[in-house]
């Protein structure tokens, strides 16, 4: 007699990680590592930006929400970009927005910053394992999911400047769990 499917095939969790990375340098490094035929571990989906100066930490907190259990944000060395500064502006968001994460009460072990150029392609390969590593150690993300579902709504983070822009580097205002649904405007 066949037995049950859920008590012959035990599910084993595979981390999720989702990568940010700027078109011209990390794309370009971890093509590199694909045509070098570089091995490395297939938890990564890479999510293709012109630069790291166009990540919105919205796009963060919603990997995270959708299920991601760790988030890879990785461009062209700092004096490298192609927009001469964008990952600086990245940099300096980087630093206030691990703070804004605490303040959520995200494990900011789960988030990393690399920098990999085009010629990188070994130094990709290096940083997903290295990272897939660290967030298997770790477990599934489930704290992120549990304080939604305390909450029992969608977390976001009110980053307003009055203005509609993202209000990164210009006042930036906090506030925990507000709730906005889709096309409903701001108020504030
Ligand atoms: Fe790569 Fe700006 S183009 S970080």
């Amino acid at each position: 007699m066949t037995e049950p499917k859920a008590e012959t095939e035990k599910v084993v969790w595979q981390p999720k990680i989702i990568a940010f990375v700027c078109n011209w340098c990390t794309y370009a490094g971890a093509d590199l590592a694909g045509t070098s035929r570089l091995k490395y571990d297939a938890n990564i989906r890479v999510l293709r930006l012109p630069c790291t100066g166009r990540i919105d930490p919205l796009f963060i907190l919603k990997a995270f929400e959708r299920g991601a259990d760790g988030v890879l944000v990785s461009g062209c060395h700092p004096g490298d970009c192609h927009y001469n500064t964008g990952n600086y502006h990245a940099r300096r968001r980087w630093t206030l927005f691990r703070e804004l994460l605490q303040f959520v009460g995200i494990d900011l072990q789960r988030l990393q910053f690399a920098w990999v150029s085009a010629a990188e392609g070994a130094k990709w390969a290096d940083v997903v394992n290295a990272m897939v590593a660290h967030v298997r150690e770790l477990g599934p993300f489930e704290g992120y999911h549990a304080m939604l579902a305390q909450s029992g709504q969608t977390l976001w983070l009110a980053m307003a400047d009055g203005k509609g822009g993202n209000g990164w580097g210009r006042g930036v205002t906090c506030a925990p769990a507000v709730e906005r649904s889709k096309g409903e405007k701001k108020t504030e």
